[in-house]
């Protein structure tokens, strides 16, 4: 696998990074989520069925907890390992300080829409709590990116905000839009998060399970 060139300045985007909130991620979004993250996180991995020795891409992996919790199920004797990318340049400088001395785990300052990875370079991805900071365009375009680097038959696990399942939900997807007036979070509560994914090269998803009725995970796979 490729190394990361070494970059410090964050990746141009039009995703909304979080650059001004590095500092304080890993206190805050457990509260977004009620602290299911990890238990969500979890399932999530668990449907990779990973055996210790694949090459992995996590999708706008912010500080890099679930990056590194990951990198600790891979052999790097075996050739696993797993590359965490994200646009903003301090929430990659976090992630590599919280993974010191885990050579599995590399992180790289990137746009998931422009991937900088050869053709079929990854086994499998996965992406948690990133797709509600991009637009339908930027989501087709990684989606379509993560589909180029994928090996055939590799799996693409995401979790992300969706439309609302139940009450709950609709308080939490909602109150999320108002409070951060985030334009691509109400695109996921309208389901465009599905619709991009209908239309990437992906073409179809699987729905795997809803949490707090407003988040999802989706099951994909890359078919030649
Ligand atoms: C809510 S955080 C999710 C972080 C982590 N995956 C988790 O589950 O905690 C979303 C991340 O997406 C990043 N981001 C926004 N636009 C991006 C883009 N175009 N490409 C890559 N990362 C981006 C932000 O900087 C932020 O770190």
């Amino acid at each position: 696998m490729p190394e990361c060139l070494k970059k410090y300045d964050s990746a141009p985007t039009k995703g909304r990074t979080l650059d001004y909130a590095a500092g304080v991620y890993d206190v805050l979004s457990p509260l977004m989520t009620f602290g299911q993250e990890k238990r969500i996180g979890k399932i999530a991995v668990e449907l990779l069925d990973l055996k210790g020795c694949e090459k992995i891409i996590d999708i706008g992996c912010g500080t890099g907890s679930l990056t590194i919790d990951m990198a600790e199920k891979l052999s790097p004797a075996k050739g696993g390992q797993i590359i965490g990318i994200d646009a903003a340049a301090k929430m990659i400088a976090l992630a590599q300080k919280k993974a010191y001395g885990i050579g599995q785990a590399k992180f790289c300052i990137s746009a998931a829409e422009h991937l900088e990875y050869s053709d079929e370079t990854f086994d499998c991805a996965i992406s948690t709590f990133f797709f509600h900071h991009i637009d339908f365009e930027l989501k087709l375009q990684a989606l379509n990116e993560i589909w180029r680097t994928l090996k055939n038959n590799g799996k693409v696990v995401i979790v992300d905000v969706d439309t609302p399942t139940n009450i709950f939900g609709k308080i939490c997807a909602w109150s999320g839009y108002v409070l951060f007036q985030q334009q691509e979070i109400k695109e996921n509560i309208e389901g465009k998060l599905r619709d991009a994914i209908v239309q990437s090269r992906f073409g179809q998803f699987e729905l795997i399970s809803s949490h707090m009725g407003y988040v999802s995970i989706f099951a994909l796979q890359k078919k030649a």
